[in-house]
């Protein structure tokens, strides 16, 4: 099992300096709203992940009117005990294991396996394509050590492709066979992820028919529909037939970047569709579908981060929730809530399995 037991937060976010010890398989953090649960859980995150959940700027996680953060835990893989520290100065990052720097954090990505479920995440059918990607791409990483490297390829060359793009006009020579050679790399890049993505999709859907009908106590057909515009096309003559559209447009219009999802409820898409509560089981599904699917290919269960989760489901949902949780299968399980009684009620059937950690204004 995998399982964290202690960490020490120094700047992170509204913390000073603080430490958390953790003896049970359920630990539930307590306190008012701003006293820093979902930021003890986001620390937690950031160490298996290497970046928070919530900020993309890093400034953000560092206490205000300091210029740097430190985050300190010991975790443990079946017997074997481990120490990653991650310190951020002055904008400069980096992440140890075991008191060895990692050169690629990319490296690190998975090892960790963890999940987080909080309430944003309804972001995933609301927002954007990118919201999307970012979920898809998240989990991939962990399951694919390679993915992840061709992701941050892809991008890196995307971002030069469009680059030359923009300056086309002030180029006195042709810049077609610079063209080439970014068109030869996206697609080299470009084709392992859409066949990751692919081929995960389809399997991956039957989990998460299975999560969501135990949660919302009912059949209805969930579906994802993967739209790429590599799907009928291959990637280069993409590439190629749309290079003087690209020109004109000064940006990279057919590649895995474009990509989406389309979530299905019953045939219908549920962005538009879906009630709020049929969403919330959904994100729910997808969530333990994620977890249940790295479980399995890492033979131990992921750490789950649960925020807020009493606020955003119905008494009904929740009891199947935490039932769940509590099966031999689930793996150590960390929850916020506002309020204690309302936690401890929900694992009555078994208090041992509970820690409480109340928080303090730090
Ligand atoms: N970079 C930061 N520096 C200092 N305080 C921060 C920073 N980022 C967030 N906070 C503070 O952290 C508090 C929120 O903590 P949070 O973990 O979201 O609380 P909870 O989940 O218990 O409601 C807020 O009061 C917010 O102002
Ligand atoms: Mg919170």
């Amino acid at each position: 099992m995998l399982s964290v037991s202690k960490i020490s937060l120094t700047q992170f976010k509204n913390y000073t300096f603080r430490t958390f010890s953790f003896s049970k398989r359920v630990i539930g953090i307590t306190g008012r709203n701003g006293s820093g649960k979902t930021n003890l859980l986001d620390a937690i995150y950031y160490l298996c992940f290497t970046k928070s959940y919530f900020n993309a700027t890093e400034t953000q996680n560092v206490r205000y009117d300091t210029n740097g953060f430190r985050l300190e835990a010991l975790f443990q893989r079946g017997t074997k005990d481990d120490k990653i520290v991650c310190t951020v100065k002055d904008g400069k990052k980096d992440i140890a294991l075991n008191d060895e720097s990692y050169e690629k954090f990319s490296r690190h990505i998975g090892q960790f396996p963890a999940v987080m479920i909080a309430p944003d995440d309804a972001e995933i059918i609301l927002g954007g394509s990118e919201d999307r990607r970012r979920w898809l791409d998240s989990l991939l990483c962990q399951l694919y050590p390679g993915y992840m490297e061709h992701l941050i390829a892809y991008h890196k060359i995307l971002q030069q492709r469009n680059s030359l793009l923009k300056t086309l006009l002030n180029l006195s020579h042709s810049p077609d066979a610079l063209l080439d050679v970014f068109d030869e790399q996206l697609v080299r890049h470009g084709v392992p992820v859409f066949d990751i993505r692919r081929t995960f999709l389809e399997t991956f859907i039957g989990q998460v028919q299975d999560k969501y009908d135990y949660l919302a106590g009912r059949h209805e057909t969930v579906a994802f529909r993967y739209q790429s515009q590599l799907t009928d096309e291959d990637f280069s003559s993409l590439l190629r037939t749309n290079r003087l559209r690209d020109k004109q447009l000064q940006r990279t219009t057919h590649g895995i970047h474009r990509d989406d999802l389309l979530f299905l409820l019953d045939e219908h898409p549920m962005k538009s569709s879906a009630s709020q509560g049929q969403r919330k089981s959904f994100l729910f599904a997808l969530k333990l579908a994620q977890y249940e699917t790295i479980r399995a290919q890492k033979h131990f269960p992921p750490i789950l981060l649960l925020d807020d989760v009493f606020e955003k489901l119905d008494q009904e949902r929740v009891s199947r929730l935490i039932h769940l949780v509590q099966g031999n299968d689930y793996g150590q399980v960390f929850i916020t809530d506002t309020h204690e009684d309302r936690l401890r009620q929900a694992f009555s059937a078994q208090p041992d399995m509970l820690q409480l950690i109340p928080m303090q204004e730090s």
